[in-house]
């Protein structure tokens, strides 16, 4: 697979925001920039308690349904999570695992998003794992020791083939919610490392077609910069995603042919 194959995908997070009837509306609002936008996959993920509701909502257009986290066991005492065959039933096709927040506020481990993982490849969702550094981590130049100590925990153990279909968001900590987007060139700096490391860890073959997205702070205003880089192949969009005008514009983001 050569760069060329990897697809761009935008994914929007909506966290814990949007009732049923916002979720419509803006489900309502970006069909029309996702189906227009060739060759771009767009996902969002919207808080479960709408996932039913968007699912449905989704179905049969281009726009494919995820849910931003899912548990590894397929049934029992788990109060408050989410199995993947639950999430299936209802049409969704992806999960977003390991977010930062999932690991800063709710004791996500290496462990538990690498098991997470598991069962969404399993059932077939889409997993968008998310790897990212805290300030503090890149003030102490720590971040590469970070990124690859999340990354072989989550992936360890798995076979290339069964990784063939996952997406690594890279999600610098300090650039979530903050409006402190990462330069294009620290973006592409990281993916650039996540790729070599999944190179020399699994396969060439899988990281050259490995999606890594790139998430925090992106906006309509700063999309184009940061896709133009050569190893970014999509964003993960938290606060921007929330609104159609924003979010379609990042969906049909531009950018410009090589010279
Ligand atoms: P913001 O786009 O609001 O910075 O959030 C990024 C994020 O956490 C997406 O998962």
């Amino acid at each position: 697979m050569t760069s060329n194959q990897r697809r761009p995908l935008i994914a929007g997070n909506w966290k814990m925001n949007l009732d049923l009837a916002g979720a419509k509306a803006l489900v309502a609002g970006i069909q029309e920039a996702a189906s227009r936008a060739d060759g771009v996959e767009t996902v969002i993920a919207p808080p479960f308690t709408s996932l039913a509701v968007v699912a449905q909502a989704v179905k049969g257009t281009k726009i494919r349904c995820a849910s931003q986290n899912v548990h590894w066991a397929e049934n029992g005492a788990f109060t408050g999570e989410c199995a993947a065959a639950s999430l299936k039933e209802l049409g969704v096709e992806s999960a977003i695992i390991g977010h930062s927040e999932r690991r800063q506020h709710f004791g996500e481990t290496d462990k538990s998003v690498h098991d997470r993982l598991g069962a969404a490849l399993k059932a077939g969702l889409l997993p968008i794992v998310c790897i990212g550094e805290s300030l503090d981590e890149r003030e102490a130049q720590e971040t590469w020791r970070v990124l690859e100590t999340q990354m072989k925990g989550a992936l360890e153990g798995f076979a290339p083939t069964d990784l063939s279909v996952l997406v690594i968001a890279y999600e610098p900590v300090w650039a979530i919610g903050t409006g402190k987007v990462a330069t294009p060139a620290q973006a592409q700096e990281a993916h650039l490392f996540i790729r070599k490391k999944v190179a020399s860890l699994y396969s060439e073959e899988l990281a050259t077609g490995l999606r890594i997205l790139y998430g925090g702070s992106v906006k309509p205003d700063n999309v184009d910069e940061l896709m133009s880089q050569p190893d970014v192949d999509g964003a993960l969009v938290g606060g921007a995603s929330l609104k159609a005008d924003g979010f379609s514009r990042i969906i049909g983001f531009q950018v410009p042919a090589a010279s």
